[in-house]
């Protein structure tokens, strides 16, 4: 598969190897902070996944694919619990996960998966999903179909995953040859156009060539993002990174999480042999597309190709500048305008009002006080901007995804030239540092 095109400009001062993205996640026992979302974007994370979702901001993600272990080591039969061997003497996961056993006590295992779902369907927004893999089994002759897992969640579908073949062979019942993706969505989910038609069985081989022991085959990972418009998608459960190497490669942001750093290696260097991948940067780096001054207040601003940031003060000659020591710049996500304009509303960057157009930064979960470098300038959140004018006249008729999407007000802490073109990045203050160790050695 070719790899699109995206966004993303690589961070000169910053440049590195992807295979240092992955972020070890230190265990804690007090409640964890919630962090912006972008010091999540397009990484693999290291951690326990409740600990790491719980400190990710609610109604952020738009699609969410994972395969959680089975606990196919909690087992009736005698191969998977002891590895003894028989039938499973070859099955990749006699052993379980390299930092998972795959052996809690069922119970325990279904409450826990139950918190993992809870804590998914708080990431996702309103119009968000989750495709979540498992497999049923035969345990003491009853069949166990996961509905202690699931139930009560809002199953919207289950599509069957044919495998080809199995091992499992039982005189007990037929040789099982398929598992299940439980669709479980929010109401405003939908499909992206057309992907209705793939129905509700799907068949892929099994992954082959993976040393991970229980990958997901790419093709089915695909067929599940590119069935959505999802921009963000998230695998709590990232193993190898599937989820993350078809995210990336139909252009869309992921986010991984493993307990494994064995398995976070695998999953980077994947990300690293990606073609294209070079355009990478480590940093969550964004870019100006836009610059707008304009020496009237509440009226349009005219686009200009470079402009400076003055410290305290704002953009120089802009109506908004050396005003209010809080609101001296402000900023707008190229993505959300684009938004307003295939909705059909006619609005340009210019009647935004707004004077930094941005692109490829979640700009609105970024709390107040998360630093921006803009080429050589530094500014700080504020505030949420509060709906300008040209937004107000539509705000009525925007849809639900577009609420609060306004932008946000910033201070300049460190002045200098900007132009159009130059890379924004989110800067790790020293607080977040502590949270987000670069330890490899772990
Ligand atoms: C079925 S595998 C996922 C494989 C993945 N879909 C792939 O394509 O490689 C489940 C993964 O969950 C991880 N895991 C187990 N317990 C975890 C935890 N508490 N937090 C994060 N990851 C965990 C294991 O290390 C394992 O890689």
């Amino acid at each position: 598969m070719a790899t699109p095109a995206l966004p993303l400009i690589i961070d000169d001062e910053a440049e590195e190897p992807i295979s240092d993205q992955a972020l070890f996640f230190p265990h804690s026992e007090t409640s964890p902070e919630v962090y912006p979302l972008g010091f999540f974007l397009d990484r693999i994370i290291c951690g326990d996944t409740l600990e790491v979702m719980r400190s990710m901001p609610g109604e952020s993600i738009d699609l969410i694919v994972t395969s959680p272990p089975y606990n196919l080591r909690n087992s009736t039969g005698n191969g998977m619990k002891d590895g003894r061997g028989g039938k499973w003497a070859n099955a990749s996961l006699i052993e379980g996960y390299a930092s998972h056993s795959d052996c809690m006590d069922h119970d325990e295992y279904a409450q826990w998966q139950r918190e993992c779902l809870t804590e998914m369907l708080r990431l996702i927004k309103s119009d968000g999903a989750i495709f979540y893999n498992h497999k049923w089994r035969v345990q003491a002759g009853r069949l166990q179909d996961r509905q202690d897992i699931v139930g009560g969640f809002p199953i919207r579908q289950i599509i069957i995953w044919k495998r080809k073949g199995g091992i499992n062979f039982n005189r007990g019942y037929f040789l099982p040859t398929y598992e299940v993706v439980y669709l479980i969505a929010k109401p405003g989910f939908r499909l992206a156009p057309k992907a209705s038609r793939h129905g509700d069985i799907w068949e892929f081989t099994q992954e082959m060539n993976n040393p991970h022991p229980a990958p997901f085959p790419l093709d089915l990972i695909d067929r599940i993002v590119s069935s959505t418009i999802a921009r963000i998608v998230l695998d709590p459960f990232a193993g190898s990174g599937t989820t993350a190497v078809a995210a990336r490669t139909l252009g869309r942001h992921f986010i991984g999480i493993d307990i494994s750093p064995e398995y976070c290696e695998m999953a980077v260097n994947r990300l690293n042999d990606l073609e294209g991948n070079s355009l990478m940067s480590p940093q969550n780096a964004g870019k100006l597309v836009g610059i707008y001054t304009g020496t009237r207040k509440g009226e349009g601003k005219a686009s200009v190709e470079s402009a400076e940031l003055i410290v305290d003060h704002g953009l120089r000659g802009d109506s908004h500048a050396g005003r209010d020591p809080n609101r001296q710049v402000s900023l707008f996500a190229a993505e959300t305008l684009r938004e307003l304009q295939r909705e059909g509303f006619q609005v340009s960057a210019e009647q935004l009002s707004a004077n930094l157009l941005t692109e490829n930064i979640e700009l609105d979960s970024l709390k107040s006080g998360t630093r921006l470098r803009i080429g050589g300038s530094i500014i700080e959140i504020v505030e949420a901007r509060k709906p300008c004018r040209a937004i107000t006249r539509i705000d009525n008729r925007l849809p639900k995804r577009l609420y609060g999407q306004c932008g946000l007000m910033a201070r300049i802490v460190k002045g200098g030239a900007v132009r159009a073109g130059d890379c924004v990045t989110v800067l790790v203050d020293e607080r977040q540092k502590n949270l987000f160790e670069y330890n490899r050695a772990v």
